[in-house]
């Protein structure tokens, strides 16, 4: 008798030939450049929809009617209040920590203060998940005046997610142009199948465990340089590179010592990722009107020379190539950039957690084990 089952069919290593679960939110096809929510193309939502109408969308599998769309916000509104203990958390967090790091402790630290937090049922998710979307833009905008030794600013119910992270940020009313844009990337960046920092969220919640500790799984997981954390990579890439004239002998000089160029390459698409498209039209216009345009002539010049050298191999600008000069524009700081991310793609993470709780089966794929069999047990005296 073998020791694994006939039907397994051997190792898929990084899990790119499992379908490991099914969901109604996002389609791609990698070989089009096709990215859809709920069936509608990427580049309409971003153009014409709100951040919130398309988490309405995701969570409800349509549009809201302006009724329906109005008590959502409403509901997520009401929701943004952190519980007051929340506060002195932040306090209590190194002003030097990581915002990614800060996040993760952050929104752990919330499910201590829901009475509701091992409620399983259907509608208590639900709620968790209005509350963790709410709640998550006042952590990372209050964790970053926390370590500049600022005042807490608290959400403001009469503005748009985007609007109010950007006033609790700043402490200025957001203008109109800067709070679309950042909605425009919130909307962009919300769901994406089967990343790996959505599927670290629904193994957490197939495993029945709790929507807090799902998201917490997944802030852990985004923040790693080959998933969210590139962004804040690409940032440092142009950086170190200064100026455009440094661009090629950069590049060159990676690509023959075989290092990744952070913002290239992705496990699905085989040609340009679609959000990356909009990014670099939308981030051309963000650098000429905020004076960035060095940041995107750079971007710019790099693209190219990767085109040149491994466009033939499907490897293309991924979406957080042009974020990086997009959040920058936007005057947000480096490491703020992952946080931005893990704002919008919360609702990804909770619309795939509550998916899998309506047809759970607990994630447990198998290892090929590689090391030896019937090995002696040798008494600690004896062993060399
Ligand atoms: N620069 C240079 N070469 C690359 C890049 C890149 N950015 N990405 C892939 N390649 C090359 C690899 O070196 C490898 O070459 P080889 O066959 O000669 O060894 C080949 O392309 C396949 O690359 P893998 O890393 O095996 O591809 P995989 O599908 O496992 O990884 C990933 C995809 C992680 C996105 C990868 O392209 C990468 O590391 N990119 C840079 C980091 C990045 O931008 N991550 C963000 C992705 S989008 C997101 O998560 C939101």
């Amino acid at each position: 008798m073998t020791a694994v089952s006939t039907k397994v069919q051997g190792v898929d290593k990084g899990l790119e030939h499992t379908i490991a679960s099914e969901s109604e939110m996002s389609f791609i096809d990698g070989a089009k450049g096709i990215l859809e929510y709920v069936g509608i193309p990427i580049g309409d939502l971003a153009q014409y929809s709100s951040y919130e109408e398309v988490v309405y969308l995701l969570w409800n599998k349509k549009l809201p009617t302006s009724t329906e769309l109005d008590s959502f916000v409403k509901e997520i509104r009401d929701a943004s209040e952190l519980p007051e203990p929340m506060w002195d958390v932040i306090k209590q967090i190194p002003i030097e920590a990581a915002p990614m790091a800060a996040l993760r402790t952050m929104v752990s630290s919330l499910s201590l203060y829901d009475e509701e937090s091992e409620d399983d049922s259907v509608e208590s998710n639900h709620r968790k998940s209005i509350r963790i979307l709410a709640r998550v833009p006042v952590l990372i905008a209050n964790f970053d005046r926390h370590r500049k030794h600022r005042e807490f600013i608290r959400p403001d119910k009469h503005l748009s997610m985007a609007g109010s992270f950007i006033k609790m940020l700043t402490g200025k009313e957001p203008t109109e142009s800067m709070a679309k844009a950042l909605d425009t990337c919130l909307v962009l960046h919300v769901d994406h199948g089967l990343n790996a920092s959505t599927f670290a969220a629904i193994v957490t919640i197939s495993t029945l465990s709790d929507m807090y500790s799902a998201v917490t799984t997944a802030i852990g997981t985004l923040k790693g340089p080959l998933h969210g954390g590139a962004n804040e990579a690409v940032m440092r890439m142009l950086q170190e590179i200064g100026e455009v004239d440094q661009v090629q002998s950069f590049i060159e000089g990676k690509l023959e010592r075989k290092e990744k160029i952070m913002g290239f390459g992705h496990r699905v698409y085989k040609v340009w990722d679609p959000r990356a498209i909009y990014l670099r039209g939308f981030s051309e216009q963000l650098a000429a009107d905020t004076g960035n345009q060095k940041l995107f002539a750079m971007s710019d010049a790099i693209e190219k020379i990767m085109e040149q050298r491994v466009g033939d191999r499907g490897i293309h600008p991924n979406v957080d190539f042009y974020s990086a000069t997009t959040y920058r524009s936007l005057g947000l700081e480096i490491d703020l950039f992952t946080p931005m991310f893990a704002m919008s793609r919360v609702a990804g993470w909770a619309g795939h957690c509550m998916e899998q709780l309506s047809d759970n089966r607990i994630m447990r794929p198998r290892c090929a084990y590689t090391g030896p069999h019937e090995a002696p047990y040798t008494p600690i005296e004896n062993r060399g």
